[in-house]
């Protein structure tokens, strides 16, 4: 039996709007740490989901006019897709919705009102619906949400309570008694100042006012508050309180739950003291990343602002993407993404680098020695420094790694592949391979290279996993050379293996050209979802509106049709010779004298229509004010007849 068990967990996703880059990089750092303890040869239990209660998914439901369950069922499914794109590899995914998690949430809440953790009494207080959270009059900002910096609402309602008070002195001491439970350490600072030192109140953790959520058994008026309903999900996933799984007793403890910042204290603060009341062990580590921000703030729906990871690895590969979210961005800091950053860094640091070595070296395999490198061979004292990189390199990593560290751990990775870029410079293989008599050193060199290429891929695998079982098929490892362990030794690479060459991993990428195109790609694919502009019509690209050829035109005459009554007959000077006819329908609201000598806007590439007999050669622009009235759109009397509008 392996008793090197290790427990890991992202948050549960709120299936409110599609999960955007920011949702990715969370999920993707806690997958490159479940692959890499795997890859330790730990028993790994990684466990997602989605949290589907609450009153916000309940309105978004009844606007949409489905259930709430439709609702979240077409969603969940969307993130499920999203995570298998993403090549992440959770063993479990739970749905606040499964019927074993509800079944324990009820059997939590009331063991806990049994033994008197949560009572019975009356809720005053401030409310944020968007975030769903409770905030106490000290804790807003502005007398707004300290999270989300929107209003938040008076209420006061029947409720229950859960004891978190009584929890504070506990925490404080278990805090000091394992100053790693939460990290970075910054996030500890947070947490005590933010909200113990200012003293802990008793937490409501029960609604009223919606139905969508998990039913208190013993009242069913009341809804089990989200965050209690979530946060059990790190045990119920386990089977704590159902009979669907049966994992608590090996798997709990979890070792970390990995959250981002603004989600810390439900999981250092409300959770332990959860736990405490159930008597049950607080997970080992919270750890609260940073934001992936933009130029200019946080990523939102309503700004129109988020980057869908689905067009960046349809685009570039999930690799890329992977590898970009993990280096670009130290994990425990907040980080800004750009387009540009992430075509820089495909392109200088996987193109160039990693995809120029694995190429070179294949290359250079099946030219000098067709595929396969002699047993006799040559090794110099110049190859010492990087053979010595070579073996030290799984040391450095792991240190950073089990820190967290990945943006390092990858840099020390890079280091030893830019070491060996230039190795090959240093030791011209190309030079050696024109004499017959450096064959030996020739395949010695290229040897080294193979091994750079093989210790590398396999301190790579858990972020880019794909990529590499690429390098090691192309290099001609087999598994048993590829295992952790073996990335401490050099030298294990067989001298049967044979290299095949293959396609290049990453494509370098035309910088300029593909920003142009990317930006456009993500403005259609983010314009038809803007939401605060619902009721335009289907949105258009720059490309689309210039196809309308807008001019500015006078009225040079105008006349009633006689056998139309909301018909005028206008004449135009548009610049061109001659001018245009044409007619409107705005009788109803113009006399004849109230157009003449006036500037108008007119479409001129309008194709021509023939209206009550009368030929029109474009029409004017005018405004719907209301459903009743239409007024034209006057233009400046300085702005020349045939002026452009652009
Ligand atoms: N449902 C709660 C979690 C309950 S856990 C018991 C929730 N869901 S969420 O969908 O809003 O967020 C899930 C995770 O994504 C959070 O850790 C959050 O910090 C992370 N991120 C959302 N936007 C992010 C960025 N822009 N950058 C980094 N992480 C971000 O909170």
């Amino acid at each position: 039996m392996n008793d090197k068990k290790f427990y890991i967990t992202t948050p549960i996703y709120y299936p409110s709007d599609k999960l955007h880059i920011g949702h990715s990089y969370c999920t993707v750092a806690t997958d490159v740490i479940a692959r890499y303890k795997r890859m330790q040869g730990y028993d790994v239990m990684f466990l997602t989901g989605a949290d589907e209660h609450g009153q916000k998914i309940e309105k978004k439901a009844a606007e949409k006019g489905v259930t709430p369950q439709q609702y979240v069922d077409e969603i969940v499914a969307g993130i499920q897709d999203l995570w298998k794109l993403m090549n992440i590899s959770n063993d479990r995914f739970i749905r606040t919705t499964d019927s074993y998690h509800q079944e324990s949430v009820k059997k939590i809440f009331k063991k806990l009102y049994d033994q008197g953790d949560i009572y019975k009494s009356t809720y005053t207080g401030k409310y944020c619906t968007p975030c769903e959270s409770f905030w106490t009059e000290s804790q807003l900002v502005d007398g707004k949400c300290p999270d989300c910096g929107r209003p938040v609402e008076d209420a006061q309602e029947e409720a229950y309570f859960f004891r978190l008070s009584k929890y504070a002195d506990r925490l404080v001491e278990y805090y000091e008694q394992h100053p790693d439970f939460m990290e970075p350490k910054t996030r500890f600072n947070e947490m005590v100042n933010n909200f113990i030192k200012p003293g802990l109140e008793d937490l409501c953790v029960s609604r009223t006012s919606f139905t969508w959520g998990i039913p208190v058994e013993f009242d069913p008026k009341h809804i089990v508050y989200v965050w209690v309903d979530a946060l059990s999900n790190y045990i119920s996933a386990l089977g704590y309180e159902n009979d669907t799984y049966h994992d608590f007793e090996k798997f709990w403890p979890a070792d970390v739950h990995i959250v981002g910042k603004e989600i810390m204290r439900f999981h250092a603060i409300i959770w332990p003291a959860m736990l405490m009341a159930l008597d049950l062990p607080l997970p080992k580590k919270v750890y609260g990343h940073g934001w992936l921000l933009l130029e200019g703030g946080k990523m939102s729906k309503s700004k129109g602002n988020v980057v869908d990871p689905v067009l960046l690895c349809d685009r570039y590969g999930v690799d890329a993407l992977r590898y970009f979210l993990m280096r670009d961005v130290p994990f425990g800091s907040d980080g800004v993404f750009s387009n540009e950053a992430l075509i820089s860094r495909i392109n200088s640091d996987l193109a160039n680098d990693l995809g120029n070595l694995l190429s070179r070296s294949v290359s250079m395999v099946e030219k000098y020695f067709g595929g396969k490198l002699p047993a006799e061979r040559e090794a110099d004292p110049m190859d010492d420094e990087l053979v010595s990189m070579i073996s030290s390199l799984k040391g450095k990593y792991e240190e950073l790694m089990d820190s967290f560290s990945f943006h390092n751990a990858l840099a020390e990775v890079f280091k030893l592949i830019s070491r060996t870029n230039k190795y090959i410079d240093e030791t011209a293989p190309w030079v050696l391979g024109k004499d017959e008599s450096k064959k030996p050193r020739l395949a010695s060199v290229l040897y080294n290279l193979l091994e750079s290429l093989r210790v590398s891929s396999i301190l790579l695998t858990p972020f880019i996993p794909d990529t590499c079982a690429k390098i090691q098929q192309q290099i001609g490892a087999s598994a048993d050379i590829v295992t952790y362990e073996s990335a401490a030794s050099y030298g294990l690479l067989p001298t049967e293996a044979e290299v095949h060459k293959g396609d290049s991993l990453f494509p370098r990428i035309d910088m300029k050209k593909e920003l142009e195109e990317l930006e456009a790609a993500q403005k259609a694919a983010q314009g038809s979802t803007l939401p605060k502009y619902e009721g335009v019509a289907e949105l258009i690209s720059i490309d689309d509106f210039t196809k309308a050829d807008l001019r500015v035109a006078q009225v040079t005459s105008c006349e009633p049709i006689k056998k139309a009554k909301k018909l005028l007959k206008l004449h135009l000077d548009d610049g061109f010779d001659g001018g245009r006819q044409v007619v409107s329908g705005i009788a109803p609201w113009y006399k004849p004298e109230d157009l003449l000598g006036k500037k108008v806007i007119v479409v001129a590439n309008l194709k021509p229509a023939k209206l009550c007999g009368e030929e029109s050669y474009g029409m004017i622009l005018a405004a719907n004010c209301d459903e009743n009235t239409v007024k034209v759109l006057f233009v400046d009397d300085s702005v020349p007849n045939g002026a452009k509008i652009r």
